[in-house]
C-alpha cells in the first residue's frame, strides 16, 4: 500500500507533463511550407484578435448568448451510493462527472496530463487525483487496491484506433488497453466500463478486440458491448461512442441493461451530415419517438436567435489532435458545410463569451467560446476547465459526454445494487 498511500493527496506535485509533452501525443509531420502557412495564418488571426479585444475591431454584431440548455438537467444527481470507483485516463473528467452524478464515489483518478487533472482537482477538491508520473497508469501496482474498488472506468486513448489517425492499433505504443485490462485483472472489481471511438469495432480491429480485450476478461466477466449516441441523452452534438461494460459473473445476479434513449433527435437530422460513411448506423436507423424528450439543436442549446435552421453540432474535434494544437473544433470538410448552415464559426474559439462577442468573425457567423463548447459536449456550466484554450478544447473533445456517461453509470448501479 506504500506507493499509493504516500500519494494520497491531489495536491502532490510530482514530475508532470506541461501541455501535451506527454508521449501519447503525436502531431502530424508538416512540410516547411505547410508550417509557414499555419504560422502566417495564426499571426494574422492573433493580431486581429488583439485589435478586436482592444476595441479597434468591427463592432459586435451578436448579443452575448445565454444558453438555453442546462446539462445539469440531463443528469439529475442521484444520492451517493457506497460503490467506490477507480478512474483511469480521467482527462478533463467527462466519465468521472457522469459517475459522480450517478452517486458513485471516486476513490482515485489517474491522468498523465497535468492541465486535465487540475480541471478535476479544481472542480472536486476532495478527490484523490494523480497526475504526471504519479498519474501514469503504466507500471502501477494495482494489486494494492484490491478489495478497495468496486468499479473501474476509463477511456484509454483512442488515437491508435481513430479514423482520424493511422489506426495502428496494438502496433501503436499509445495503445493503453493492455494497461486498462491489467488494472482489472489485478484489482478484480465488481464491474468495469471502458469507452472508446466506434472505429474500435471496425473489422480491422476484430481480432484485436476479441483476443486482446474480450478474451482475457471474459472468463471472469460477462461483457456487454454497445454503441450510444450522445444526442440520445439530450447532448446537441453528433457523437457516437462504443462502450464495453463488464460485470463479474460470480458476484452479479442482476443483469445489466443497455441505457435507453431519453431524447429523440430525428427532427435534427433532416439534412444528414455524415462525416464518415462508416459511422452511419446509429443515425440512419432513427425513427422519431414521441414518448421521448426532444433534443435541442445546437443553436437552441446555445441560446442563439432562430434563423429557421437548427441541427446537431458536428462532432467536436479535440484541440489536441491534428497537425498541431488548435483552437478549432472543426473535424471535417462536411462538418464545415454544416457549421456554415448553422451560421456558427468553428475556428478560433474564444476563451469566454465576452471575447467571442468582441472578436467579430469575417463572415459574421457566431463565434464560439470554450463555455459554449462545454455545453455542446454536455458539461454543466459549473464545471470549469483548466488550461489554455487549445488545452480545454482538447479535454472537451477527448471526453465522454457526461450525460451519456451518467446513463451508463446509472444502469450499472441498477445492476450492482
Ligand atoms: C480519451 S481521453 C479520456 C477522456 C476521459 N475519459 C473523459 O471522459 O474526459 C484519454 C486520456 O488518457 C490520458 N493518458 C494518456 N496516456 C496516459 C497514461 N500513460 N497514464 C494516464 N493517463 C494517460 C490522456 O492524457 C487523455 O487525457
Amino acid at each position: 500500500m506504500k506507493e499509493i498511500e504516500q500519494r494520497k493527496t491531489n495536491k502532490h506535485i510530482g514530475h508532470y507533463f506541461e501541455g501535451t509533452d506527454a508521449n501519447w501525443y503525436i502531431g502530424r509531420n508538416l512540410t516547411d511550407e505547410e508550417r509557414e502557412v499555419f504560422r502566417q495564418r495564426s499571426i494574422a488571426s492573433h493580431q486581429a484578435k488583439i485589435k478586436a479585444l482592444n476595441g479597434d475591431g468591427p463592432p459586435p454584431i451578436h448579443k452575448i448568448n445565454v444558453p438555453k440548455l442546462n446539462p445539469e438537467d440531463l443528469m439529475p444527481k442521484l444520492k451517493q451510493n457506497h460503490l467506490k470507483v477507480l478512474s483511469l485516463f480521467s482527462g478533463g473528467g467527462g466519465l468521472d462527472l457522469g459517475f459522480d452524478h450517478a452517486g458513485f464515489q471516486h476513490y482515485e483518478s489517474y491522468e498523465i496530463m497535468r492541465d486535465a487533472a487540475v480541471t478535476i482537482v479544481q472542480n472536486r477538491p476532495k478527490w484523490n487525483v494523480f497526475y504526471g508520473e504519479d498519474g501514469n497508469v503504466r507500471n502501477k501496482n494495482w494489486k494494492l487496491l484490491k478489495d478497495k474498488i468496486d468499479v473501474i472506468h476509463g477511456g484509454p486513448p483512442c488515437q491508435p484506433f481513430s479514423l482520424a489517425g493511422y489506426q495502428r492499433g496494438s502496433e501503436d505504443d499509445r495503445d493503453l488497453f493492455p494497461e486498462f485490462i491489467r488494472a482489472i485483472l489485478e484489482i478484480k472489481p465488481k464491474a468495469f466500463v471502458a469507452e472508446n471511438v466506434k472505429a474500435l469495432t471496425n473489422k480491422k480491429f476484430e481480432t484485436y478486440l476479441n483476443q486482446r480485450i474480450i478474451s482475457p476478461l471474459s472468463q471472469d466477466y460477462k461483457i456487454f458491448m454497445f454503441e450510444l449516441s450522445a444526442a440520445s441523452f439530450g447532448v446537441p452534438q453528433k457523437r457516437d461512442r462504443v462502450f464495453l461494460v463488464g460485470l463479474r459473473k460470480d458476484k452479479i445476479s442482476k443483469k445489466f441493461v443497455i441505457p435507453k434513449s431519453t431524447h429523440d433527435f430525428s427532427h435534427l437530422l433532416s439534412n444528414k451530415n455524415h462525416q464518415n460513411p462508416q459511422q452511419l448506423s446509429l443515425f440512419d436507423e432513427l425513427i422519431s419517438d414521441d414518448s421521448l424528450l426532444k433534443c435541442m439543436g445546437v443553436r437552441e442549446a446555445l441560446g442563439l436567435p432562430n434563423i429557421g435552421y437548427d441541427a446537431l453540432s458536428p462532432t467536436i474535434r479535440s484541440g489536441l489532435t491534428g497537425p498541431r494544437h488548435t483552437t478549432s473544433i472543426l473535424s471535417s470538410v462536411s462538418a464545415q458545410k454544416q457549421w456554415e448552415k448553422l451560421e456558427i464559426w468553428p475556428n478560433g474559439v474564444a476563451k469566454d463569451r465576452l471575447s467571442a462577442n468582441q472578436f467579430v468573425t469575417k463572415n459574421g457567423h457566431f463565434r464560439l467560446s470554450v463555455q459554449d463548447c462545454g455545453i455542446m459536449q454536455g458539461f454543466p456550466k459549473s464545471w470549469v476547465f483548466n488550461g489554455a484554450v487549445y488545452m480545454i478544447l482538447g479535454q472537451i473533445g477527448n471526453s465522454v459526454a457526461p450525460p451519456m456517461a451518467y446513463h451508463v453509470a446509472k444502469e450499472l448501479l441498477n445492476a450492482l445494487i
